[in-house]
């Protein structure tokens, strides 16, 4: 199939174009630049949608990029470069003279409610109680499309675990050092997913038929609380993994209200994900991490 990646040079585009070219899949990437095997946003808004069978987005700022500052300007940035994205992506499908059989947007499971308790699957409400809750629901709903030409599929992603990238990427030399820990008080949920997972989540729902709607995008034993995680990750690592990192210290270098995406949790369960039919690569943590730190 003829695949369009919108974002496709990210960390999850990276991979996922791997694996849909060792399929046997072409793919074009949607970037703000310019370049081989990849067209633009304003090429695409000009010009319309390309012919291609599937279409997927992946686009947006990194929201926990430390470097940055938690305030409006970068807010709205996080906002519009999902939003516009989607938004464009939506309309040029909608306008296309061969619509594409798929339409596939990957959001993220902060649309639940953090809770200590609770349980989310992907029908549980959620989407209306912060800044990043309130991103998600916009964010689905611009992807929306009139009619049923095209499938419409929604990936509810947890913190994506791969070599080179993500949340890895930034914990890695920590831990190495034997500085890693929990964050917070460690009790907060930590739903996670392999990118090997994520990447053959959307694989799967680009290319059965039946999927459509909400899957949640974390492993199945993403029951995970942030302590665990982090013991797991030191024990991969054959590292210490004890020292706590603050709250405060986290609310210092990402704002209060930002730090929430790592001082609270939710407890996802990926219910449809596994109804549909989709079979896990890494269900089990220390089994992720090992194929990671490797
Ligand atoms: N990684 C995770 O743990 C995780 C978890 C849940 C949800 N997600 C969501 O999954 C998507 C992909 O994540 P990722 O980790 O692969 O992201 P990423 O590596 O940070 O980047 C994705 C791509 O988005 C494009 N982009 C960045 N800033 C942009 C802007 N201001 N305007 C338009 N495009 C912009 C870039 O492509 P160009 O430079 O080529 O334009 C970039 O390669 C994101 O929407 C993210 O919110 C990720």
């Amino acid at each position: 199939m003829r695949v369009l990646v919108g974002g496709g040079t990210g960390f999850i585009g990276t991979a996922l174009t791997q694996l849909l070219k060792a399929r046997g899949h072409e793919v074009t990437w949607v970037s703000r630049q310019p370049g081989p095997g990849r067209t633009t946003w304003s090429e695409l808004s000009r010009s319309g949608l390309p012919l291609c069978d599937v279409v997927i987005n992946l686009a947006g700022e990194n929201v926990l990029n430390p470097r940055r500052r938690w305030n409006e300007a970068f807010q709205k940035e996080v906002l519009t470069s999902r939003l516009d994205t989607t938004h464009l992506l939506a309309k040029a499908i909608t306008k296309a003279e061969h619509p594409p059989r798929a339409w596939i947007l990957v959001t993220g499971v902060a649309y639940y409610k953090p809770s200590p308790t609770e349980e989310y699957d992907e029908d549980s409400p959620g989407g209306n109680f912060d800044f990043f809750s309130n991103l998600v629901t916009k964010w689905e709903e611009a992807a929306r499309l009139p009619g049923e030409s095209t499938r419409q599929v929604v990936v509810r992603s947890g913190v994506v675990l791969g070599r080179g990238g993500g949340a890895i990427g930034q914990m890695l030399l920590p831990f190495r050092l034997g500085l890693g820990g929990p964050i917070g008080s460690g009790h907060q949920f930590f739903p996670w997913i392999h990118i090997g997972d994520l990447a053959g989540i959307l694989i799967h729902a680009l290319e059965a038929n039946h999927v459509q709607g909400v899957l949640n995008g974390v492993a199945p034993a993403s029951t995970t609380t942030n302590a665990e995680f982090a013991q797991a990750l030191g024990a991969a690592l054959g590292r210490p993994a004890f020292i706590p990192v603050p709250s405060i210290v986290v609310q210092a270098v990402f704002g209060r209200e930002r730090a929430t995406m790592l001082l609270e949790g939710q407890k996802v369960v990926p219910r449809r994900t596994l109804a549909t039919g989709y079979q896990y690569s890494f269900p089990e943590l220390g089994a992720a991490l090992k194929d990671i730190v490797a």
